[in-house]
């Protein structure tokens, strides 16, 4: 046998992967907020910018308006988090000195540090003794956050955690490049986890596959492996990611049903991350989900990365679309590369 040959085979003889399952006993989320920025920003004004269209748009993403702070209103990745986590806390019917953990995924703080989960213990006046930090996993982060978050609360004196999705991706576009600058929008969602004796567990998967080409944004004083300046300005292989997008989002999926033992028929709403509308169709075609309870939101918000999933949680429970307590699958993928997904249960408070 050539080497060719018994590398082949061993290849076809490996196991198949088998993905690290989280599972944290009696977590809910118990109350949910949003925020968008004032500044709506439509397709037809983008044609205005760059060689772009409503019809090219709304056809490959779905898209046809983005909120984009506006600094001149004061408002910020830092202002859209602390109103969506003021909401979120107010839906709870729960205080600020309740909560013992304050997580916000972000890949676009305003600064490296302070964190912006920092900030906000200052904003919302939450104890000295709150765990706060910002979680970098770009549009997945949320759902890592929320799990970070739960194993957390299983160790921590206070039963709340405020886990917040925050983005202001409008500072790290080029809009001089159509491939990218349509896609993108700013917004911030967030969820009140609270632990509890009688609430269901929360089980989670995830992954992480690093790569810098297919989608990258910048650091403070980012340089390449030559020390050369990186680009100011995020950048995207967008068909590379849209593959990556279409194999991991229905994965993850259903690898956590399997891993909670719950039939797709059981979960009363999906929640994916609002990339572009055609990824999430590709993944409810491939899991067989009915559409109805996987529609998503990405016709007025675009992409906004880690605030995606929570935003769209919130619209769901606000409108009435998702009756509380209910079965919530959420999945997250973007840049890293990553990929998470958890059910949760949802619940009033
Ligand atoms: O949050 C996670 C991170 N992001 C994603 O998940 C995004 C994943 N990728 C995507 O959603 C899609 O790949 C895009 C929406 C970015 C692009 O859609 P596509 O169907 O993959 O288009 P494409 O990149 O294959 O481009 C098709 C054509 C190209 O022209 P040619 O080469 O065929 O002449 C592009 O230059 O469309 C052109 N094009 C545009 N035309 C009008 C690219 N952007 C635009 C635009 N307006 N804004």
């Amino acid at each position: 046998m050539s080497a060719t040959e018994a590398m082949n085979t061993n290849a076809a003889a490996a196991p198949e992967s088998t993905p690290q399952v989280g599972r944290v006993p009696g977590v809910r989320i118990v109350g949910t907020g949003s925020a968008l920025p004032s500044r709506t920003v439509t397709n037809d004004d983008l044609a205005q910018i760059v060689d772009t269209s409503d019809e090219w748009i709304s056809t490959r993403t779905g898209i046809r308006s983005r909120r984009y702070c506006d600094r001149e209103q004061g408002e910020s990745e830092l202002t859209l988090a602390r109103d969506a986590a003021r909401r979120a806390l107010e839906a709870s019917g729960h205080t600020a000195d309740e909560v013992g953990i304050c997580l916000v995924a972000s890949f676009t703080p305003a600064a490296a540090t302070p964190s912006t989960a920092c900030l906000l213990q200052r904003e919302l006046g939450l104890a000295e003794d709150t765990l706060c930090l910002d979680v970098n996993a770009a549009c997945a982060g949320f759902v890592y956050a929320l799990y970070v978050a739960a194993s957390l609360l299983e160790h921590t004196p206070q039963p709340l955690a405020l886990v917040v999705g925050a983005e202001e991706l409008s500072r790290v576009m080029d809009f001089s490049d159509r491939s990218t600058c349509v896609l993108f929008g700013d917004g911030a969602g967030a969820a009140v986890l609270e632990r509890a004796a009688d609430a269901p567990a929360l089980t989670a998967t995830w992954g992480s596959r690093g790569n810098d080409e297919a989608l990258f944004a910048p650091g403070v004083g980012s340089v390449d492996e030559a020390g050369e300046p990186r680009p100011s300005y995020l950048t995207m292989d967008g068909r590379a990611v849209f593959r990556f997008a279409t194999e991991v989002l229905p994965k993850c999926t259903s690898e956590v049903l399997q891993a909670a033992g719950v039939d797709a028929s059981d979960v009363d709403r999906f929640v994916f991350h609002q990339a572009n509308k055609r990824i999430v169709d590709v993944a409810v075609r491939k899991l067989g989900l009915d559409p109805a309870r996987c529609a998503g939101n990405i016709d007025h918000t675009g992409n906004t990365s880690a605030a995606s999933v929570p935003i769209l949680l919130d619209e769901l429970v606000r409108t009435g679309a998702l009756v509380t307590p209910a079965r919530v699958v959420m999945a997250g993928f973007g840049a890293g590369l990553t990929w998470a997904s958890c059910l949760v249960e949802v619940a009033s408070s």
